[in-house]
């Protein structure tokens, strides 16, 4: 989900489309834009489905206008349809206005100020420009309705709002979802994130929470929701739009599979000094190794990286680490250590389950370190510390090289903090990446072969399997993760001891199960887990490691160190997913149902 926005002087309809385009990863099932032609009349065109969708609508309806606005919807309140999609305009048409986030209180707001009105359709946005509506029916400005309908509601929200009698200005506000402004000459943009707006412009301005912007052809300003006047200053985003080409790949998807090599490789640099030790903040330092107990918060494909960095702390540096789901650690709190650290881990930087917690541990006062791909997002500027995963924009929803690259950050903290406390550490994490990264780029060179495991054991199977122990099972819950989230073939990845204790019944003939086997401590143990299944009829596959392979097994990666063996036992993983994927006629890079950016609780 997203917003886009431009007032300027060149016709508006193809710069939204564009930017709407570029916002499509994220995620989305409706779109729409909103455009204030040459008699101030608001065109509203939305559709159900695809940009594509949406382009050829607008290219019947022609809308022609210098000011307008944009949205890409993931239903939350209201299936998706044309009628809940955005934008949303008030009774009498003279508002117009995009919402991302979620209006918790927007049922009371109704029951207290609009009573007597019809709503049109089933979300939680529309309580918002109906209230602008009738406070300013009432007499007050726009902008004083603007900032006290704002301050009336509860939850998230970044809103752009159009007002049909002033095509001079399009009004702005944010709470807790992401949202930029940003500068071009005669021209100003709004953003939900800067990549929707590089042919535009490179220059931005941040805006925190519970601040709104007027934002006209030759200037912004920004206030607070008591109107006071705020100062900011520009940022530059440090992003080409080459970066987010696809160039001769078919999917985004394969493309970011195929940089993960050079990912590691760029993350080697980042963090190496000239005298190849750790290049680290003193402050960072300081921070991990003042903690006595680290906390990793995270969702998704990220979480599964945070399973693998606990592991990489403990057994290497030997610092006590918890990981956590974003959603259940903020309502459910486990007891805390005296001095704990809390490290978000997040691709966008924007998830709104990690930003609820990052928000109380602030409160309570413990320290935050995030680990992110997009620094500048809302987790990097509010965690006291940032480390950047530097893998280059992720497009395709189904997260790989920014998972690979945040298990890479977390060797080299686990590396440096090994140091820290033992003086040394036999965990060489620079040197062992590099061996990692040649390994992967040995597997990314095996398509066919990948191709040819999903044949034999994907293309007709409703369901799957994945088994590993210790570093393989989180690597499994990765797999499983990745097939159904592209595929939408039911997996699941499990412990190699606990398929028996109850999921074995699902096996019937046939059923792939494919085991990881990289770790020598426990190789017997998930081969012997495997024949468990086979016996009942499984179709099995193995993906193991140079050192602990047997002869017909599908896939041996080349051997690397034992804590990096996810980066590598991935790749095949996220391959034969993507053939899966391909085969079933799937969107591989937008999933359905899925979202890149999950800004909503
Ligand atoms: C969404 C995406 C997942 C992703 C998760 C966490 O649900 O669909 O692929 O892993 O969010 O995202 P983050 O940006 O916080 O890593």
């Amino acid at each position: 989900c997203g917003i886009v926005g431009y007032i300027g002087t060149e016709n508006v309809k193809d710069i939204l489309l564009k930017g709407l385009e570029k916002l499509e990863y994220r995620g989305y099932d409706s779109a729409g834009l909103a455009i204030v032609d040459e008699s101030d009349d608001v065109q509203v065109v939305k559709e159900k489905g695809r940009i594509a969708t949406l382009r050829a609508e607008a290219e019947e309806v022609k809308p022609v206008g210098t000011s307008g606005i944009g949205h890409t919807r993931w239903a939350t309140h209201g299936a998706p349809s044309a009628r809940n999609a955005h934008p949303h305009q008030s009774t009498n048409r003279r508002f117009t206005l995009v919402h991302n986030g979620v209006i918790e209180n927007f049922e009371s707001l109704k029951a207290d100020y609009l009573s007597d009105v019809e709503l049109e359709s089933d979300t939680d946005t529309e309580v918002v420009i109906q209230m602008i509506e009738r406070f300013v029916d009432e007499g007050e400005e726009v902008d004083i309705a603007f900032r006290r309908v704002l301050s009336l509601l509860k939850g998230s929200y970044a809103i752009a709002l159009l007002d049909g009698e002033a095509d001079d200005r399009i009004y702005v506000g944010k709470n807790k979802s992401p949202l930029l402004v940003g500068m071009a000459e005669d021209a100003n943009v709004i953003a939900s994130d800067s990549m929707a707006m590089l042919h535009i412009t490179k220059t931005f301005v941040e805006l925190m929470d519970e601040e709104v912007v007027t934002v006209t052809r030759n200037g912004i300003w920004i206030q607070d929701l008591e109107g006071h006047v705020i100062e900011r200053e520009t940022f530059t985003a440090e992003l080409d739009e080459s970066d987010m080409e696809k160039g001769t790949y078919a999917h985004y998807m394969l493309k970011e599979i195929d940089e993960q090599p050079f990912v590691i490789r760029n993350i080697i640099q980042k963090y190496q000094d000239d005298d190849n030790e750790i290049k680290l903040s003193d402050d960072i330092r300081a921070a991990l190794n003042g903690a006595d107990r680290l906390y990793i918060i995270a969702a998704g494909t990220s979480y599964h990286a945070g399973l693998v960095g606990k592991e990489m702390m403990e057994k290497a540096a030997g610092k006590p680490t918890e990981v956590h789901i974003a959603s259940e650690f903020l309502y459910n709190q486990p007891l805390l250590s005296r001095n704990p650290l809390f490290i978000f881990i997040s691709q966008s930087g924007e998830t709104a389950d990690c930003r609820g917690v990052l928000v109380n541990v602030k409160e309570a006062g413990h320290p935050s370190l995030t680990i992110t791909n997009v620094p500048g997002s809302t987790l990097s500027r509010e965690a006291d510390y940032t480390l950047h995963t530097y893998a280059g924009p992720e497009i395709a929803v189904a997260s790989t090289k920014a998972y690979t690259a945040q298990m890479a950050v977390l060797a080299v903290l686990a590396m440096d903090s090994a140091r820290a406390a033992f003086g040394d550490t036999e965990f060489d994490a620079i040197y062992e990446l590099s061996i990692a990264a040649n390994a992967m780029e040995v597997l990314c060179d095996a398509k066919d072969d990948m191709e040819q495991i999903a044949r034999d054991y994907l293309f007709e199977t409703r369901n799957a399997f994945f088994i590993g122990r210790s570093f393989d099972y989180h690597v499994v819950q990765e797999g499983a993760l990745k097939l159904k989230e592209i595929s939408y073939i039911q997996a699941e990845g499990f412990a190699g001891g606990e398929l028996k204790h109850g999921t074995i019944a699902l096996i019937e003939d046939g059923t792939p199960v494919i085991a990881v086997v990289t770790q020598e401590n426990v190789e017997l143990n998930t081969r012997g887990n495997l024949q468990e299944v086979v016996a009942r009829g499984a179709h099995p596959c193995v993906v193991s490691m140079e050192g602990c392979h047997r002869e017909d097994d599908q896939v041996v990666i080349p051997s690397v160190h034992p804590y990096l063996t996810p980066l590598v036992s991935v790749v095949p993983l996220q391959l034969i997913s993507y053939y899966a994927a391909l085969h079933h006629g799937c969107d591989v890079d937008k999933p359905r149902n899925l979202a890149k950016s999950v800004t909503v609780e």
